[in-house]
């Protein structure tokens, strides 16, 4: 697990520099792509270098990490919907080469089983962007989630649905109880994760993740077995690290040719 403690601007380069570093050497590339706030700046990078740059995701896959359960098909917080507007609308992406697990599908479990298949037949994901819940859930494996689940319906903790009520109105009653979302089996296949998490409000979260006992309590502790996993965080992110010190002399020491 690779850290790097870095202003906001610098860590969105170092995302979008994996990103583009991808498309460049496999156009056909898989991304993973994540919803919430955290990736936001990352997108819209993405879009600038698209605009300006000439980067193209004609040709690449997307695969979305979770969705709510049950929100109908045109409202604007649906995840498929996010990643359009954010992300997938905004470059050459086809809308048939991006997807998401089917929250409105009658058979769940059968959706579920189908998603996971889907990946594996586009190869698998090369870089995976991944965000952090403040109870350290990754996608939407909330605490006590099975370390090598996969693509399954979760229910979603109140701490989440707080946390994600600000996407509607404020208002909790309107956050779905349920998602799907891929496992941490799944996320784990990924080649390539690149973790972005920014604000106080992360760092307990953050610090879980890097520096404590791995446990289902904070799922994203799973990530200290993948061999191949950078975290960007901010210094406010980050305010908690036991060894902040020695993961910002590494990053500044870190030889230039060498790329997150
Ligand atoms: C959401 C998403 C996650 C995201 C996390 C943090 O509920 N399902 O994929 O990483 O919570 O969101 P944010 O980046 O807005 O803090």
């Amino acid at each position: 697990m690779e850290v790097v403690i870095a202003p906001l601007p610098e860590l969105v380069q170092l995302a979008a520099n994996a990103i583009e570093d991808v498309l460049r050497s496999k156009p056909d590339g898989v991304i993973g792509l994540a919803t919430g706030s955290s990736p936001l700046a990352i997108y819209d990078e993405l879009a600038r270098r698209h605009r300006e740059d000439g980067l193209s995701f004609a040709k690449a896959r997307g695969f979305m990490l979770d969705e709510y359960v049950g929100l109908p098909k045109d409202h604007p917080e649906r995840y498929r919907n996010v990643i359009e507007k954010e992300i997938a609308s905004r470059v050459d992406w086809p809308e048939s080469q991006v997807q998401g697990p089917n929250g409105l599908a009658t058979d769940i479990k059968q959706a579920c089983a189908d998603y996971e298949q889907a990946i594996k037949d586009a190869g698998g994901v090369d870089l995976q962007i991944l965000g952090i819940g403040t109870d350290g859930h990754i996608a939407f494996n909330e605490p006590g989630s099975s370390l090598t689940s996969r693509t399954r319906i979760k229910t979603l903790t109140a701490q989440t649905r707080e946390d994600n009520a600000r996407f509607f109105d404020d208002d909790i009653d309107q956050v779905p109880h349920h998602c799907l979302t891929q496992g941490l089996g799944t996320i784990m296949e990924a080649r390539h994760i690149v973790l972005i998490a920014t604000g106080k409000q992360k760092a307990e979260a953050v610090h879980q993740l890097v520096e404590g006992p791995i446990s289902a309590m904070w799922p994203g502790t799973i990530l200290q077995m993948h061999p191949h996993c950078t975290v960007l965080l901010d210094d406010a992110a980050a305010s908690r690290l036991q060894l902040a010190s020695y993961y910002r002399g590494t990053y500044n020491h870190k030889p230039d040719w060498q790329g997150i």
